[in-house]
């Protein structure tokens, strides 16, 4: 069986293009002491890589080497093992596998991963990153409250549409923003907002004013820029503002923008908290136990969006950056 990975050819300018990425071949790693051997079955796309693969945009992780695996989380199999506590046959989940169809590791990446609660995809949205995103967002950071209104952006999206759920399982009154007709539908009609907003549709401040007749408490940023701007004149007193991502930032040269005014951080009382879920794993027990609930129940309705060829993760990417896909953006391998 051949190994192969995706690694970053060359760093991209904006949007990224499938040249920018290479499939590289080699022979199955074998394990040292301690180590495994996982065989991937399915990749996780998230946007967390596209600020990677910037030398000189700052993240919370280092810039990938040219000519390094690309960075992401995957679901699969321990098929070689020299570690004590993970056998061959396990089912894993890792939050940093990789572009790649197996992945060499001392474990402490790994999770184990019971796929009778759930598919693999799932573990990558759902009850993955993507679920407790949403969920440490909603609850450490937003201390969110029955009856609150809340807005998400980006909420077609693998954490926006888990956002929207969450809350309101959490009996919160939800509007999400997304970018056209067809995703606003979505939102409404499949993941269950109370209403939409379309960011591209025009007149985003009366939009969001309309949808918001009773203002926002919550506001679960995913992107940043000129929907944050839209957003903010319209919470309330004690409103929280949840940084969870800036995806309009990622693709861009330099950093622009000036951010919304000061002044009502004082006059609202306003609570504006930027967070990372990589910080609070201490939080996945209470996630996961909280979501499996949710979705046996069937509250949360998991919204992965698969895509089947190992070849084609670079387009599937772009397409998620581009805001082709729904929910979560998994590859099959
Ligand atoms: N803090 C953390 O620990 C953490 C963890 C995971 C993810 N995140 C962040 O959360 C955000 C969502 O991540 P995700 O994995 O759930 O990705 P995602 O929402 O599934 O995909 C990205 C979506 O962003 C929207 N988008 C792209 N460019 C935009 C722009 N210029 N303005 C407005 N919307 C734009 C697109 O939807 P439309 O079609 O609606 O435009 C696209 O579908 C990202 O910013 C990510 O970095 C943070």
């Amino acid at each position: 069986v051949a190994y192969r990975r995706i690694v970053l050819r060359r760093r991209p300018e904006g949007m990224p293009v499938p040249e920018d990425f290479e499939v590289v071949e080699d022979a199955v790693p074998t394990p040292d002491d301690g180590q495994v051997v996982v065989r991937h079955s399915h990749l996780g796309l998230a946007p967390a890589a596209r600020i990677r693969m910037s030398a000189d945009v700052e993240g919370y992780l280092p810039p990938l080497a040219l000519g390094e695996t690309v960075y992401g989380a995957a679901v699969g199999v321990v098929v070689d093992s020299r570690h004590p506590d993970l056998a061959v046959g396990d089912d894993v989940v890792s939050i940093n596998g990789g572009w790649q169809t197996h992945d060499l590791t001392d474990g402490r990446n790994l999770r184990p991963v019971d796929l009778s609660v759930a598919p693999a995809p799932t573990w990558l949205g759902a009850l993955g990153v993507s679920g407790l995103t949403a969920y440490v967002g909603l609850t450490d950071i937003a201390r969110l409250e029955a009856g609150q209104q809340v807005v998400v952006s980006a909420a077609a999206g693998a954490v926006g549409s888990m956002v929207v759920q969450f809350a309101r399982a959490l009996d919160c009154r939800v509007v999400g923003v997304a970018g056209g007709p067809d995703k606003c539908r979505h939102v409404t009609q499949t993941v269950g907002a109370d209403a939409a907003v379309d960011y591209r549709g025009g007149d985003l401040a009366g939009q969001l004013a309309r949808a918001c007749p009773e203002g926002v408490d919550v506001y679960f940023d995913n992107v940043g820029g000129a929907v944050r701007d839209a957003v903010w004149p319209l919470m309330n007193q004690y409103g929280r503002v949840v940084v969870c991502g800036q995806i309009a930032e990622y693709n861009r040269r330099t950093q622009e923008g000036s951010g919304p005014d000061w002044y009502p951080l004082l006059t609202k009382s306003l609570t504006v908290r930027g967070f990372l879920a990589s910080r609070f794993q201490h939080r996945y027990d209470d996630f996961l136990r909280d979501a499996s609930a949710w979705l046996r129940a069937d509250r949360v309705v998991p919204t992965e969006f698969v895509v089947d060829g190992f070849e084609r993760t670079p387009d599937a990417f772009i397409a998620m950056l581009a805001g082709r896909t729904l929910g979560k953006t998994v590859v099959a391998i």
